[in-house]
């Protein structure tokens, strides 16, 4: 994750010389996408690509940023009341920057290998689990189009890895929440952002077409080299 330096001047109170001191926040910066906005067309549209990534994705950085910069602040004052206020910001802005970050690695052009299916362990790993590559697709579709109108805004659907239990995971999430907020030990290998910032431009309220289309653009081979990494074969 692309991170920035901002220097921050602090007094330092404790300082034997009494003397200004600098210390570094870390900020965050929009990661560049791995493929031209256009390349993931006709699946997703360029125009849809480059809001969600110039516009959208660089909000929750901008605010996350901001957030962090005022938690430091709060901190260094000691004021207990505007650190627990700044919670919430921090989960939706931050959230929305590392789920965000993740959804731009799970697709893929198809000429780069988007939308091959999953080789290797992986691959075995969702035939045990589910049946099939095919099933574990319309489960997935299936618990985005039933979330439509229920009233439960999601914000993502996951394929996680539990890297304790060593087994496979469909999960939702809303409000930017990330998938380890439904476990400390869920791993996410893909993440479908199901806003309609996503979609709605080229696919207006008929998300179901999206939550088809989107798995001809699928990166498995980023969802296998995360799913290696986490649970290697002994
Ligand atoms: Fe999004």
């Amino acid at each position: 994750m692309a991170i920035r330096n901002l220097l921050t001047r602090k007094t330092l109170a404790t300082s034997p010389l009494g003397m200004l001191g600098f210390r570094s926040l870390k900020t965050f910066s929009l990661p560049d996408l791995p493929y031209d906005y256009g390349a993931l067309e006709p699946a997703i549209s360029g125009e849809i690509m480059q809001l969600h990534h110039q516009k959208h994705h660089q909000t929750y950085i901008t605010n996350y940023n901001k957030a962090l910069e005022q938690l430091d602040d709060a901190m260094s004052k000691g004021d207990a009341s505007t650190v627990v206020k700044l919670q919430s910001a921090i989960k939706f802005n931050g959230g929305g920057h590392v789920n965000h970050s993740i959804f731009w690695k799970n697709l893929a052009p198809i000429r780069e290998g988007g939308g091959e299916p999953p080789k290797g362990s992986l691959g075995w790993a969702i035939d045990n689990n589910f049946g099939s590559l095919e099933t574990l697709i319309q489960k997935m579709n299936a618990e985005g189009a039933a979330l439509q109108g229920s009233g439960w805004v999601v914000s993502s659907l996951w394929l996680g890895v539990d890297k304790e239990l060593k087994h496979l995971v469909v999960e939702s999430t809303g409000n930017q929440d990330p998938l380890v907020t439904k476990g400390p030990s869920l791993i996410p290998l893909l993440g479908i952002d199901v806003w309609e910032h996503a979609y709605y431009l080229q696919y207006k309220n008929v998300k179901p077409d999206y939550l088809k289309n989107i798995w001809k653009v699928m990166n498995w081979k980023y969802a296998s080299d995360v799913y290696d990494k986490e649970c290697p074969e002994s």
